[in-house]
């Protein structure tokens, strides 16, 4: 890890970005649902992301699958947000719902006011994989959506942008390079480095570093936190690892078991930021975060229906869904 940060700190430069605004960050006349404008007043900076009601249901042989119900969240901005819950419980489902890629059955996701209806560049989303063009270079591949995002700009501030987001998740020395020819972790820096470039209004993460060995996962952590601390970007990540889910987020959102998959609790991680891995070991109180996470997920690692209440796992800083709403 210290080998990472260390070429990490080499790429720090002396690249700005440009003073332009992305069509990502530009407002919206759409009304926003019903719902939204009925819940009571409240600014939009607490409740800049929303899910009001969510559901989804699958068609399956057997028939309608119910696969997530109800599921209600309220996001600041600039908050950032794991989302964690055992295998098959929805998490992707409420992700891809929420980046426009999968329908919503019932329900909605608002986002600054304006309710989600498809796929858009305000929304970036990295995967496990990120989707790179194997022909083109990381440079090209990060360009694609830059254009898109900043059709005024010009080709310089373009490039400025691009090679900004490059260096900052350590690929300053290898922009040049095709796709095809770097390794996993390096096609997942440019995956980051893409969504970050796009300027979203959301970043939408689904475990996106489930395939990398543990080494370069906690270095894409720490690169992560390093570009997310710079743009302050909203963001949710879906992850397995609850280490994971703390070092990242302000909050850890926890799914209970499909069918009819909810937030079952939510816990608030005062650390302070910024964070590194080691920190955060060494921190008295990462210990009881990580066993109110680990409480609930044996909880419902047998099935929909814990055995043990909720209520009688340690009281710390967890919160039920509706006292945090
Ligand atoms: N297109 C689909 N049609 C029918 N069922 C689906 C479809 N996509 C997902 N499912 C089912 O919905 C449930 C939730 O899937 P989802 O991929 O959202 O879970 P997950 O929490 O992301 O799981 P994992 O942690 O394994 O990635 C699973 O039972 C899955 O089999
Ligand atoms: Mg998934």
């Amino acid at each position: 890890m210290r080998v990472g940060l260390e070429r990490h700190a080499d790429a720090e430069d002396t690249r700005v970005l440009p003073n332009i605004v992305p069509i990502t960050q530009q407002g919206s006349p759409d009304q926003p649902p019903e719902a939204y404008l009925k819940a009571a007043e409240s600014p939009r900076e607490d409740r800049y992301l929303e899910f009001i009601n969510l559901k989804k249901v699958y068609p399956t042989p057997k028939g309608p699958l119910t696969v997530v119900d109800g599921f209600e969240l309220k996001m600041k901005k600039g908050e950032f947000i794991s989302l964690i819950g055992h295998s098959g419980c929805g998490k992707s489902t409420v992700l891809s719902m929420t980046a426009g890629l999968n329908e919503i059955s019932s329900g909605s996701v608002v986002l600054d006011g304006r309710e989600i209806a498809g796929a858009g560049p305000e929304r970036a989303v990295v995967f496990q994989a990120p989707s790179l063009m194997p022909w083109m270079t990381a440079r090209e591949n990060v360009s694609i959506g830059v254009d898109r995002v900043f059709p005024n700009a010009t080709a310089a501030e373009r490039t400025d942008i691009v090679d900004y987001y490059l260096a900052r998740v350590g690929l300053g020395d290898s922009m040049d390079r095709l796709a095809a020819d770097l390794s996993n972790g390096m096609k997942q820096r440019v995956g980051i480095a893409r969504a970050f470039a796009l300027s979203p209004k959301l970043l939408l993460l689904d475990e996106p570093f489930g395939m990398l060995d543990s080494l370069t996962r906690w270095e894409l952590q720490e690169v992560l936190m390093d570009v997310w601390k710079r743009t302050q970007v909203t963001a949710i990540c879906v992850t397995h690892d609850v280490d994971e889910a703390i070092l990242l987020a302000d909050r850890v959102v926890m799914m209970t078991n499909g069918p009819n998959a909810t937030i079952g609790r939510i816990m608030e991680v005062d650390l302070p930021r910024p964070r590194t891995r080691k920190a955060l070991l060494e921190h008295p109180d990462y210990y009881l975060y990580r066993e109110q996470l680990l409480s609930f997920l044996e909880e419902y690692e047998h099935g929909a229906n814990p055995e043990t209440k909720s209520e009688d796992a340690p009281a710390t800083s967890t919160t039920k869904q509706d006292e945090a709403a």
